[in-house]
């Protein structure tokens, strides 16, 4: 099976990376960086963004720019990466755990409106997959109630709700350029905001508390140094302009797949909303019957998946104390015995391909079927 390894790169990269070798300005303040930020603000809809070494210390920047700090609350949702909920812990704030919908597998609005308490001070949804978490009841509710509305947008470069793209819907977007991503510099984040204020002080955080034009031996606020390089801007900057032809190849092979799998018994694939029109496809998500053993049918026949998380983020060692708040979540917890992903490489062959990506899944669900049939009777 023709199935493309990750990550890729071309003379693009190599081109840039020979640009900024040659300027002599190889750090976080090298043209590239700068280049870079602009280019990918522009590129979700938003007038600032400011990079960082990755898309956990982007949360941690979006948090504390956002005054949100010990004693506070912040909502998230069960289903994640660890940092998602590790930065509100960073910065001293208590995660509240809230359950996913059903299959859209993002945090599920009803829940989060539950879980608000007068210490709530921001929301932060995560587009899992590249799916957008329902903006449109997420958006009222947080202004109902002051919070901070921030996105996790660590899988969701390009995607977009009613033609706005994740890390413009709300206050601030954060976006991971950790290796496995759409687009990859091997480690990296941004941060994106249409708020000037809130840009000007995520940008002091990350550059070790410098104001904008202000001078070099001049610190305001207590920052760090979370620069990303020229180095890393550049191979950025290469894998942004292939990004667009990449998401419409893993969008045509995800309609293929979709319709291919529409019908099969025990399988579920995560729904979309209506109104998302563009996706990142970084993950093809489903609910199966006989998870591990179709798993490992996939595994075998050469097809790249991996059998969920192991736990809901409060299962984690980390989160075993009184350190959190956790919501009733039967929906996260369900989904940690059934669901899977395949990573998005595996949309990013050709068509013959994805069909045969299809049959190996048809026909894993149909045998992992008989074996429970077999052993129910
Ligand atoms: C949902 C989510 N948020 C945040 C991150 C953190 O990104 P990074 O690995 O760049 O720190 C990830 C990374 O995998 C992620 O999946």
């Amino acid at each position: 099976m023709q199935i493309p390894n990750w990550p890729i790169s071309s003379e693009r990269e190599l081109e840039l990376l020979r640009e900024v070798l040659e300027s002599g300005r190889w750090g976080g303040h090298s043209d590239l960086v700068k280049r870079f930020e602009r280019r990918f603000a522009e590129f979700t809809h938003c007038a600032h963004g400011i990079s960082a070494m990755n898309g956990t210390v982007t949360l941690e920047m979006a948090l504390c720019a956002a005054n949100v700090g010990p004693g506070d609350e912040v909502i998230v949702p069960a289903i994640s990466f660890v940092s998602t909920a590790m930065a509100v812990s960073r910065v001293g704030a208590i995660p509240v755990f809230v359950d996913i919908e059903l299959l859209s597998f993002n945090i599920d609005p009803k829940r989060a409106a539950a879980a608000i308490t007068p210490r709530t001070k921001a929301i932060i949804p995560v587009h899992f997959g590249g799916a957008i978490a329902d903006m449109d009841r997420l958006t009222p509710l947080a202004s109902e109630h002051s919070l901070a509305l921030i996105e996790d947008a660590a899988h969701a470069h390009g995607s977009e709700w009613k033609n706005q793209r994740a890390g413009s819907l709300s206050l601030a977007g954060s976006f991971s350029f950790q290796n496995s991503k759409v687009m990859t510099s091997g480690e990296g984040g941004i941060l994106t905001s249409n708020d000037a204020g809130f840009a000007e002080r995520a940008w002091s955080l990350m550059d070790q508390g410098r104001m904008p034009g202000g001078g070099w031996f001049h610190h305001y606020v207590l920052g760090s140094n979370y620069r990303i390089t020229g180095l890393q801007a550049a191979v950025l900057m290469a894998q942004l302009e292939r990004l667009p032809q990449q998401n419409a190849q893993r969008t045509r092979n995800a309609a293929v797949l979709r319709e291919e799998l529409a019908d099969v018994p025990g399988l579920a694939l995560q729904t979309i909303a209506a109104q998302q029109n563009a996706n990142s496809w970084y993950l093809l998500l489903g609910r199966v019957a006989g998870r591990d053993e179709f798993h490992r049918a996939l595994t075998a026949r050469g097809v790249p998946c991996t059998p969920f998380y192991p736990h809901p983020l409060y299962g984690n060692p980390l989160y075993q104390r009184d350190n959190c708040r956790v919501e009733p979540c039967p929906v996260a917890e369900a989904c940690i015995r059934d669901a899977f992903w395949l990573p998005h490489r595996a949309l990013l062959g050709d068509e013959e391909t994805t069909r045969e990506i299809a049959a190996v899944m048809r026909e894993s669900c149909r045998t992992t079927r008989t074996t429970m049939e077999v052993a129910s009777t």
